[in-house]
C-alpha cells in the first residue's frame, strides 16, 4: 500500500477544510474508530512479526502525520475564527455616548438636606414623627386645647375615625407635634431639628394642601433669647452664603412658646427682584417673615414630660418651601409638585451635588 499517497491525498483534505464540522468530519473519516487508518492499524495483527516489524512503524507515522495536520488545522481554523468576531465585535468609538441617567434630585430635598448639614454643625440631631397625627399631639399637648382659636386656623384635613385612644386622627398641620414626640421619646437636654411634609385645606399660588416645614428644637438648662437669636442668625446666614443678612424680630403669638417672635428677613431689591440680604433700613427694599419661634411654653414643657423649673428652651419652624423660592428664585409653589420634568431639569440637582459646609450648601459653581 502507497502510505506516503494516502497521506498526501488526507493531508489535502485537510487543510482544504473551511470549518471545523467539515475538519471534524475528517478526523472521524481518518481517525475515528471506524476510520480508514485506524482499519489501517487493526490489520497490523494479522501480520507475521517480521512484516509487522516494516508495516508497524509506516502505519504509525502516516497516523501521527494526519493527526498533526488535524491539530494544525484545527488551530488555525480556530484562531481565524477569534480574528473575525474581534473584528465584528469592535467599539466604534465615534458613536454617540449612550444617554446619561435621567432625574434630578428635588429642590425641596437639596434644601432639606441643606438644612440637615447646617443644623448638624450646630449640633442638632435630625427627628422625625407621622404625618398622620392624633389631634393631641398636633394641639392639645402644645397647649391648644379643644376650643382654643388657634385650631380653627389651621384648615386641618381629619380623618373619619378615632384612634383607639378615642382620639381624632387628623393629618398633621404642622411639625411641632415632633417637639412632644421627642421630648417624650428622648427627655432632656435636646437640640433637634425635624424636616417634613405638612398638611392644610388651603390652595392658591403660594398655598398649596402639602407643604414643608422644618421645625427646631433646644431644650436644657438657662437656654435663653439670645441663645434663639444667635442660633437663626447663625442658621440663616449659611443657609443663604451672605454675612450681610439682617434680622427684624417681632412679637408675636403662638399657643406653644411665651414669649413668640416672628423673624423678618431684610430683603434688597435689585432689578426689581427681591434678593435676601442688606439692611433695609438702609436703602431700597424690605422685610419678609421668614419664620416663627419663641421660648417653649412651661405648659408644653410640661406636657412633654418634663420639668420647667429645671428645663426651658426654644422652638422655631420654618416653611421649607418659601426658604427654597427665596434662595433658588422660584416664584409659583405649586410647580414644585406638579412633576413636570421640564421644571424639574432646569431646578432640580445632580445627585452627585451633596451639600457640605466644606464644599458649600448652596448653588454648584
Ligand atoms: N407651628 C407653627 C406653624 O405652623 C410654626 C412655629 C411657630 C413653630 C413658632 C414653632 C414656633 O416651633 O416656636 O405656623
Amino acid at each position: 500500500m502507497d502510505y506516503a499517497a494516502t497521506g498526501q491525498e488526507a493531508i489535502a483534505r485537510i487543510v482544504a477544510a473551511t470549518d471545523l464540522e467539515t475538519l471534524e468530519a475528517l478526523r472521524v473519516e481518518f481517525l475515528g474508530k471506524q476510520g480508514s487508518i485506524s482499519g489501517l492499524l487493526k490489520t497490523l495483527g494479522k501480520l507475521d512479526p517480521e512484516a509487522r516489524k516494516v508495516e508497524g512503524p509506516k502505519i504509525q507515522g502516516l497516523r501521527e502525520e494526519v493527526s498533526n495536520a488535524l491539530t494544525a488545522r484545527k488551530d488555525a481554523l480556530e484562531s481565524a475564527a477569534l480574528e473575525a468576531r474581534l473584528a465584528a465585535e469592535t467599539v466604534d468609538l465615534s458613536l454617540p455616548a449612550p444617554e446619561a441617567p435621567r432625574g434630578s434630585v428635588h429642590p425641596i430635598a437639596q434644601v432639606m438636606d441643606e438644612l440637615a448639614e447646617i443644623f448638624a454643625d450646630m449640633g442638632f440631631a435630625v427627628a422625625s414623627g407621622p404625618e398622620i397625627e392624633d389631634d393631641w399631639h398636633n394641639f392639645t399637648a402644645l397647649n391648644m386645647p379643644e376650643s382654643h382659636p388657634a385650631r380653627a386656623m389651621h384648615d386641618t384635613f381629619y380623618f373619619p375615625d378615632r384612634d383607639e385612644a378615642g382620639r381624632e386622627m387628623l393629618l398633621r398641620t404642622h411639625t411641632s407635634p415632633v417637639q412632644m414626640r421627642t421630648m417624650l421619646a428622648q427627655g432632656a437636654p435636646l437640640r433637634i431639628i425635624a424636616p417634613g411634609r405638612v398638611y392644610r385645606s388651603d390652595s392658591d399660588a403660594t398655598h398649596t394642601p402639602m407643604f414643608h416645614q422644618v421645625e427646631g428644637l433646644v431644650i436644657d438648662k438657662d437656654v435663653h433669647l439670645g441663645h434663639l437669636k444667635w442660633t437663626l442668625e447663625t442658621f440663616l446666614k449659611a443657609f443663604f452664603e451672605r454675612e450681610d443678612i439682617v434680622l427684624r424680630l417681632r412679637p408675636s403669638y403662638f399657643p406653644f412658646t411665651e414669649p413668640s417672635i416672628e423673624v423678618d428677613i431684610g430683603y434688597t431689591l435689585i432689578n426689581g427682584k427681591r434678593v435676601v440680604g442688606g439692611d433695609p433700613s438702609k436703602g431700597e427694599g424690605g422685610w419678609m417673615e421668614v419664620l416663627g419661634s419663641g421660648m417653649v411654653n412651661r405648659r408644653v414643657v410640661e406636657f412633654g414630660g418634663l420639668d420647667p423649673e429645671q428645663w426651658q428652651g426654644f422652638a422655631f419652624g420654618i416653611g421649607v418651601d418659601r426658604l427654597a423660592m427665596l434662595k433658588y428664585g422660584m416664584d409659583d409653589l405649586r410647580a414644585f409638585f406638579d412633576g413636570d420634568h421640564r421644571w424639574l431639569n432646569h431646578y432640580g440637582f445632580s445627585a452627585l451635588d451633596v451639600p457640605t459646609l466644606s464644599g458649600g450648601v448652596g448653588t454648584p459653581a
